[in-house]
């Protein structure tokens, strides 16, 4: 038994990691972002006690100057509250009895009188007010009054800085959301070629030793001559499909053909060994001998999937049109109508994946195949132009028009 060639076992072993290393990058992102949050949300809390402490002795120093008598040193506890205000940021209004504000820490213009301060420090309060720290009251023994006190610009800014840190978590993980796709790409890509490739190389050997034996057939005068045809056919269906595989496995050479010729042709070939109750037309309105830049075996390959789908959908009964026109932009279209059982919404985005089948035996690699083949080496496109429930459905491709050379 020949295992897998390394090229095609490698890329298989990286799809199963591939999910694993998905999950693990996504719980990295998520721990760092959960502990971002949990780490700044402690610090954030702690800052916010030592603001409202800062606040408390501040307010118990103003209370303590303002209620003490006249010997006391008032010029200390001046020193005291200039030093509490030392080296923060945090806005505070003391409003005193008589409703009057007094302002720490709040930016005012230079040249402006006492009211128009009050107007300034009245709307700055509802703007304190508005950030929820309880204001602190002190007992002056004949009334009360309250000191109100915003956040610090440190404490603004660490509220922020979790959601500055999501930001930069959001964008590693979109950034190796990206990085993962493409390197799937990438490595299916390997995994297409490298299967490709492989298929083709392992046909290649028993099927030269088919063409000897065929030969040796041949000039053997007991053997029928029409099973000696028979098998030269079937190694010419051989030869073509280790073709299609060789040419997927390289970079396939494309070739300016005439598309309705070579549309019309294969349908002929494709004809006789299809249901001979599905009834094929081809239409074209393309001008007589429209070339297109193809690679016959693979361009076959995608009209057989395509039509064989057809063929399936009206279970071997029923009509089949290709029509061939050119579109907008200077594109080739080839649709591919059936009068099939058609595709409900649900599975219309589903259809090109590999994989998915509504067939016993449909490997869901057809139309896969096909839209690799007309996109990847024919820059065209292969799209399910419409479908509708027991009606059928079309399948479009379209190919750029070979420029004009003589223009
Ligand atoms: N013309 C169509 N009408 C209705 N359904 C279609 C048509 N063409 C494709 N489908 C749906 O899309 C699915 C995928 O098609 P695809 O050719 O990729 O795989 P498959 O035909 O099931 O298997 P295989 O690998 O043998 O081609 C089909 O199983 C079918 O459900
Ligand atoms: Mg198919």
């Amino acid at each position: 038994m020949k295992i897998l060639s390394k090229e095609v076992a490698l890329p298989l072993a990286f799809y199963n990691r591939d999910t694993w290393l998905k999950v693990a990058f996504f719980a990295v992102c998520v721990f760092m972002a959960g502990f971002s949050l949990y780490f700044t949300d402690g610090l954030v809390n702690k800052l916010e006690e030592r603001e409202k402490q800062q606040i408390e002795l501040y307010a118990e120093t103003i209370r303590y100057v303002m209620t003490s008598d006249e010997n006391a040193d008032i010029n200390f506890f001046f020193e005291r509250i200039k030093k509490i205000n030392e080296n923060n940021t945090i806005p505070v209004i003391w409003k005193d009895g008589s409703g009057h504000l007094n302002s720490i820490n709040i930016a005012m213009p230079d040249a402006i009188d006492i009211e128009q301060k009050q107007v300034l420090l009245q709307a700055k309060l509802k703007e304190i007010i508005a950030e929820n720290n309880k204001p602190i009251e002190m007992d002056m023994g004949f009334q009360k009054e309250y000191i109100y006190y915003g956040n610090s610009k440190l404490l603004k800014l660490l509220r922020y800085y979790p959601l500055s840190q999501l930001l930069v978590v959001l964008i590693i993980g979109f950034l190796g959301y990206i990085f993962f796709s493409y390197s799937r790409r990438a490595e299916q890509n390997r995994v297409w070629v490298g299967l490709a490739k492989e298929t083709a190389h392992q046909l290649g050997t028993p099927l030269s030793s088919l063409t000897a034996w065929v030969e040796i057939l041949r000039n053997e005068p007991s053997i029928n001559p029409e099973i000696v045809v028979e098998l030269g056919k079937d190694i010419q269906r051989l030869e073509t499909i280790t073709t299609r595989f060789s040419n997927i496995g390289s970079t396939p050479i494309l070739k300016e053909e005439d598309l309705e010729e070579l549309i019309s042709s294969f349908i002929n070939y494709l004809k006789i060994r299809i249901s001979t109750k599905v009834y094929i037309e081809i239409k074209s309105s393309l001008v007589p001998g429209q070339l297109a830049n193809v690679n016959k075996y693979l361009f076959e390959w995608v009209i057989e999937n395509i039509c064989k789908n057809a063929v399936d959908a009206m279970s071997g009964t029923g009509d089949m049109l290709i029509y061939l026109h050119e579109g907008k932009n200077n594109q080739l279209f080839i649709d591919i109508s059936d009068t099939g059982k058609g595709i409900i919404p649900a599975n219309m985005s589903k259809i090109f994946n590999p994989g998915y089948s509504t067939k016993k035996r449909g490997w869901g690699l057809g139309l896969t195949l096909a839209k690799r083949i007309v996109e990847n080496y024919h820059e065209g496109k292969l799209t399910l132009k419409s479908t509708e429930i027991n009606k059928g459905s079309t399948f479009r491709i379209s190919l750029p028009k070979p420029l004009n050379k003589d223009v």
